[in-house]
């Protein structure tokens, strides 16, 4: 399989700050929406937090090294503004930001280009005393931390993506209120997604203005929406479902327009927008960072449709294993947008119930597999003439699974949770064999 990617694909791992750092208190940091979500009552399925996660904050050589020793050639991870400026607003912190300098030139230092997120769900809780996203000033708020990191990051860092998953951060965290903030309120989180995706456009002008060289995009989460049977009534909650999760987000970037059965669907909960926001959203991407999981099968009768009651294979989090469906997805953005610029799998992944043997690697045949397939299915979608120009496998090291806590390991690494010793799996010995053919062959460290 190696032969079919070239020899400048990127290929990587990826993180996210809050999942791994730890640290809170450090650097001055200050609270985020996580920090305080992670303390009501019952959010967290193992009441868990973020307080030490992998420690990666303070064992950052090593996690470098161990990064360096998988042979990938880029590493995603993200900024936790709040660790940058601590309230979200006035003053900047300058050791919250050493601790990323440290990081990109750690990672320059071993040959590996730095991807970075400046938004993967971790809001200065000084924000959200005031809305939150909820609130249009924050928009302006994000494009000021954007700004700093540009300046003072940007020369180094090969691809900055504004956020990750804004489905995630606007519906889980405030419609369904499983993430934080906890909100459950659809007319707030609609209008949670129009500023996301405006900070976004507003940011990459920003950036760019301030003369940026990174390449500049957002991170998407989707997969095909399919209909359970047949039915009429099933493919009209398919089409609406890809709606709401996927053209919510990526029509406005690639079209200029939010889908309007949704914001009919929404009547006096649809978004306000002002003059000019479209044109905003609009501004062109170099990239475009797509995270697939699994598919979703839809449902008129709105009953959950479960792939293991079907039969079909899933994870440990009951999402189908679907390799397919990449390839789908991945044509269905060629066929829906001309202008869809260069695309990333900035995430892809299992979570699986790893047994840790007395001695050795955890056997995690079940993840390689995954890997291996999902890999695959990039393949088909290049030769059917998609450009994916890199693939970054979720997750470098088992971590804080959000509202499941530690009990959901999608690491390559595994992390004892008691002694914080990472021990590669099997699935990252073979990515990392796998590497070193591909680098045999001519590709690029
Ligand atoms: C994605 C998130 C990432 C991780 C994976 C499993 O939605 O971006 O942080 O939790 O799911």
């Amino acid at each position: 399989m190696h032969k079919k990617f070239p020899s400048d694909f990127l290929f990587g791992v990826a993180t996210s700050s809050f999942q791994i750092e730890g640290a809170v208190h450090e650097h001055g940091r200050g609270e985020s929406i996580w920090d305080r979500f992670c303390r009501q009552p019952g959010a967290i399925s193992d009441a868990s937090n973020g307080d030490i996660a992998c420690d990666h904050v303070h064992r950052l050589e090593e996690d470098l090294d161990l990064i360096a020793s998988l042979g990938v050639n880029c590493y995603r991870f993200s900024i936790a503004w709040p660790r940058v400026q601590a309230l979200g607003h006035g003053a900047f912190n300058e050791q919250g930001l050493d601790f990323y300098q440290r990081l990109v030139d750690g990672l320059l230092k071993r040959r590996i280009k730095p991807v970075a997120t400046l938004y993967h769900w971790d809001l200065p809780q000084a924000l959200q005393d005031q809305g939150g996203w909820a609130n249009r000033e924050t928009v302006h708020r994000f494009v000021d931390y954007a700004r700093h990191v540009q300046k003072h990051l940007g020369d180094r860092l090969h691809m900055i993506s504004t956020h990750n998953e804004p489905w995630c951060a606007a519906t889980l965290g405030h419609d369904v209120g499983i993430h934080a903030p906890g909100i459950k309120n659809r007319a707030i989180a609609a209008q949670v997604s129009h500023h996301l995706m405006l900070s976004h456009g507003l940011a990459l002008q920003a950036m760019r203005a301030d003369g940026a060289t990174a390449n500049l995009g957002i991170v998407l989460n989707m997969g095909p929406s399919v209909p359970a049977t047949p039915m009429p009534d099933d493919i009209a909650a398919a089409r609406r479902a890809d709606a709401l999760s996927r053209r919510w987000y990526s029509d406005p970037l690639l079209r200029g327009q939010y889908p309007q059965e949704i914001i009919e669907e929404l009547g006096a909960d649809a978004p306000k927008i002002e003059a000019g926001d479209m044109a905003i959203l609009q501004t062109p991407m170099d990239h475009l960072g797509i995270n697939y999981y699994t598919r979703h099968v839809a449902q008129a009768s709105g009953q959950h449709w479960s792939a293991r009651a079907h039969g079909l294979p899933v994870s440990e989090m009951e999402w189908e294993i679907y390799p397919e469906g990449l390839t789908d997805i991945l044509c269905q953005m060629k066929a829906d947008y001309p202008h869809l610029p260069p695309v990333f799998i900035t995430e892809n992944g299992g979570a699986f119930p790893d047994k840790t043997p007395a001695e050795g690697p955890v056997q995690d045949l079940d993840r390689l597999s995954y890997l291996q397939e999902h890999m695959a299915a990039v393949t088909v979608a290049r030769e059917r003439g998609v450009q994916v120009d890199g693939y970054m496998v979720w997750s470098l090291m088992d971590n804080f699974e959000w509202g499941f806590g530690y009990s959901k390991r999608f690491g390559i690494v595994h992390v004892d949770y008691d002694t914080l010793k990472r021990t590669p799996k099997a699935s990252a010995l073979w990515y990392r064999d796998f590497l070193q053919q591909w680098r045999k062959d001519g590709g690029q460290a």
